[in-house]
């Protein structure tokens, strides 16, 4: 059985003060929720704070980025070192980064493997442009972006989030069926790869404009594993309604 995570995306969002504010509105009530992995990626700066705050809870911290060296002259980056002391998870290669940073594949695997390496669960971010969608693409994308994925890294507990770019902070999600089909066609290009055990046992996220009101579409998929969730993730009515259904719709009966 997979246990289902919902991941927030602060992106560049909050100042410290105010990621303070937002944690201790949310956690009581996350912490209630059950059946459910619960994760708040916020900006580097608030990471300290935070995770005194959360101390005893079960709501897990997330960095947004990382850089693969572990320390060195490297002005302004953060290393695995310094993040496995604050957080336990990172998402790596968020197309934000692939497109305003210009980060590869091979950067983007380098990070994972940096991750792992310092004990983080890498939350391995790919999808397609509209372009690449309009043009049948999907599929080829989605291969070259887990080309290098190694199944030491599955095996670990890398989690995938299938994030279309053309759904992201846009208002457009997929629909729940689109999003379950191309999880499905990932799932099986994993079983390809690395075998059954692998394929079945890997999360796969959905993100891309998920909000309280779409969550159940997604969620009642049985490909789609969780959400990582932007925009939506900054508001506590939000965020809760979309990890109290994921819990609810998830419960094996
Ligand atoms: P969004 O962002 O929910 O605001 O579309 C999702 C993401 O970029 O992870």
């Amino acid at each position: 059985m997979r246990i289902p995570m919902i991941a927030g995306n602060w992106k560049m969002n909050t100042t410290v003060a105010e990621a303070v504010a937002l944690v201790k509105e949310m956690r009581p009530e996350l912490d209630r929720i059950d059946n459910v992995d619960k994760v708040i990626c916020p900006p580097f700066v608030s990471l300290a704070a935070l995770r005194e705050l959360l101390e005893g809870s079960s709501v897990k911290l997330g960095a947004q980025n990382l850089y693969f060296e572990e320390k060195g002259a490297y002005t302004g980056e953060i290393s695995p070192l310094m993040l496995a002391e604050l957080c336990q998870l990172v998402i790596i290669g968020h197309s934000e980064r692939r497109q305003y940073f210009n980060e590869t594949v091979e950067l983007a695997d380098k990070k994972v493997q940096a991750a792992l390496k310092a004990g983080l669960k890498p939350i391995l971010c790919i999808g397609e442009t509209p372009r690449e969608n309009d043009a049948g693409k999907t599929e080829e994308v989605l291969t070259r972006q887990l080309s290098l994925t190694s199944k030491q890294a599955y095996h670990t507990g890398l989690v995938l989030a299938y994030e279309p770019i053309w759904a992201i902070g846009t208002g457009k999600a997929a629909t729940g069926q689109q999003a379950n089909q191309t999880i499905g066609f990932i799932r099986r290009h994993i079983l390809k790869q690395y075998g059954k055990e692998i394929a079945q046992s890997v999360r796969i996220l959905y993100g891309g404009s998920v909000t309280a009101d779409n969550i159940a579409e997604f969620i009642k998929q049985p490909e789609i594993d969780g959400a990582l969730v932007g925009g939506a993730s900054l508001k506590t009515s939000q965020f809760l309604g979309i990890v109290k259904q994921t819990s609810e719709i998830k419960r094996v009966k």
